[in-house]
């Protein structure tokens, strides 16, 4: 069979810009129009700085079309403080950053939102811990609403810190912590439901059970009233959302930075009886969450029963080397379901269209 000099020209053509893309993979598909994939195997991610994403332990919130992320910063060496019960590796507090972006993929540096100070006395000194920021905005004072978990270096004071902001990138004014109800507060969560209640969600107790604590309505307080769920259950890393009238919580197992196995919970009210299931990740690695641990869980607008599952990769030894892990989780007959995808969408391009600008 012969091939027309035309049709040579095309096939020449397209092996010449394969051998291209085989040779300079990244910046090719990088710049591509149609890039608008969470790549898990391309790390780190570079912000519109080309600087890596440094927004650890996250929370992500959506307002009016742009998704901010938060996140610990984490950029000075790692060291290592002795004579601790739990795992001890350490870097000092940088703040909070703040990321912007319309389709998740592509993130631009909005700046600190909340700075360290150096001062021993407060809760943001750059020889403390900071971790865990989630925002929200209340719908009474129109404020943005950060809480975070504010430590010692030995994570003893364990407590709730709460700031404030007129816009959403910052700057977040510190306005103190708390210990809820007198207990420990460390690895938290925010949710802020539809009838706008919202509730911390924290480990206490060492780490050994998990208190639900409704906030006051401008969220800067708790507010009377609390609950223990998952009692003696050792879980932290706790992520909240919604679905189909129903509430959901994944969480971790206490293992300091090291990976183990997610389960998640399910509730009829977020102050109900909370039900301990199964592990949501299937598949290969999913008895360590594929080597990461939850930081937070959103729905994907426009897609119902679709959900992002926003995990840290932490590196202990170098932690500002910590990296991310952004998968689907769905909304199946079973429950929530999260599978390993390398890269995936979090929004296909009709989708794009229809409900995020037409980008
Ligand atoms: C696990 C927590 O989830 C992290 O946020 C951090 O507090 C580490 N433990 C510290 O060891």
């Amino acid at each position: 069979m012969t091939t027309a000099p035309g049709l040579l020209r095309i096939r020449l053509c397209f092996w010449a810009l394969a051998a291209l893309g085989f040779l300079f993979p990244g910046p090719c598909r990088s710049q591509g129009l149609s890039d608008r994939w969470i790549n898990n195997a391309r790390q780190p991610w570079l912000d519109n700085r080309g600087k890596p994403l440094d927004a650890h332990g996250a929370g992500l919130m959506e307002f009016r079309g742009v998704f901010y992320l938060y996140g610990e910063i984490k950029e000075a060496p790692t060291w290592h403080l002795g004579g601790q019960k739990w795992e001890s590796y350490r870097v000092p507090a940088g703040g909070i950053s703040c990321y912007g972006s319309t389709d998740l993929v592509h993130w631009k540096f909005r700046g600190v939102a909340l700075a360290p100070v150096h001062d021993p006395s407060s809760d943001l000194d750059t020889g403390k811990v900071i971790e865990r920021p989630k925002v929200v905005l209340n719908p009474v004072t129109g404020k943005f609403v950060m809480w975070m978990h504010v430590d010692d270096r030995t994570y003893h004071e364990a407590r709730a810190g709460v700031a404030v902001s007129d816009r959403p990138e910052g700057p977040f004014h510190y306005l103190g912590s708390f210990r809820p109800n007198g207990a420990e507060s460390r690895d938290l969560t925010l949710f802020q439901d539809r009838d706008g209640k919202a509730y911390l969600v924290f480990a206490s107790e060492n780490n050994t059970t998990l208190h639900i604590q409704p906030l006051s309505p401008d969220y800067l307080r708790p507010a009377p009233g609390f609950q223990r769920i998952l009692i003696g259950q050792k879980r932290e890393a706790p992520a909240v959302f919604a679905w189909a009238g129903k509430y959901y919580l994944i969480t971790s197992l206490c293992s300091g930075w090291d990976p183990n196995a997610a389960a998640w919970a399910v509730s009829d009210r977020m102050m109900g009886t909370w039900k301990q299931q199964g592990n949501p990740c299937r598949g290969k690695d999913s008895a360590v969450t594929y080597f990461a641990q939850g930081a937070f869980v959103i729905p994907l607008p426009g897609r119902p029963g679709k959900f992002l599952f926003g995990a840290d990769r932490w590196n202990k030894k170098d932690l500002r080397d910590s990296r991310y892990l952004w998968l689907p989780l769905d909304m199946e007959a079973s429950g929530p379901v999260i599978r390993y995808a390398e890269h995936w969408h979090p929004f296909p391009p009709e989708i794009m269209r229809k409900t995020r600008g037409g980008q």
